[in-house]
């Protein structure tokens, strides 16, 4: 009876984050990926290294432009330079300052920097961690450059806000409307 119980569980427990996410698509990365969304509310457990790890790796994975992987990740755990990088963070935040190679000519890193941030967002979310992207703190992460360590050559293009997040939030009611396929897409026949 006991055995049969530890059976269902895992079971019951698939079937309400497929109630509490939306329709499922039958496809783990394609429901991760219209389920995701960018919280702003952290509780204060701290991101764990091997979280940190797997971020990365999903990062590092990222294609680019003739593979030229033209990025540099900055790790910062530091609580008093996560919240002078972003005042609104808390204890327990990681913040990933992606920094993209200047003067490369006939390359796209900022572009790269896009792609190989949107793999550490949805790579955090799969681990079930909060993350948000952040463009306007990227400012002061170019003024803090020195104290970040970004080596020359690199400058900070956007910044990925990790945490831990209340695990009863509903994800598919947390993420921002989007425009209508019909206002976007066109079909050529
Ligand atoms: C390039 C870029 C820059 C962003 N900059 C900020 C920012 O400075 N501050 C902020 O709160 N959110 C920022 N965001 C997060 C967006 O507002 C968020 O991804 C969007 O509203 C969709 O939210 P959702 O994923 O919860 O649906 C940024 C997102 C991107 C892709």
């Amino acid at each position: 009876m006991k055995a049969k119980f530890f059976l269902i569980l895992p079971v019951m427990l698939f079937m309400t984050i497929q109630l509490t996410s939306g329709q499922s698509t039958g496809n783990p990365l394609t429901d991760l990926i219209l389920s995701a969304y960018s919280p702003r509310n952290y509780t204060t457990e701290a991101v764990t290294d091997q979280q940190i790890d797997i971020i990365l790796k999903c990062g590092i994975k990222a294609p680019s432009a003739r593979n030229n992987q033209p990025w540099h990740f900055t790790v910062v755990k530091n609580e008093a330079l996560v919240k002078e990088i972003i005042p609104a963070a808390v204890a327990g935040n990681v913040l990933f300052v992606i920094s993209g190679k200047e003067s490369e000519t006939g390359t796209t890193p900022d572009f790269d920097c896009g792609l190989t941030t949107e793999n550490m967002f949805l790579g955090a979310t799969a681990l079930g961690l909060g993350a948000r992207i952040y463009g306007s703190p990227v400012a002061t992460a170019i003024k803090l450059r020195e104290k970040l360590q970004i080596p020359a050559g690199f400058k900070p293009v956007i910044i990925l806000r990790t945490g831990n997040i209340e695990k009863t939030t509903d994800a598919s009611s947390g993420a921002t409307p989007r425009k209508s396929s019909e206002e976007m897409v066109n079909i050529i026949k």
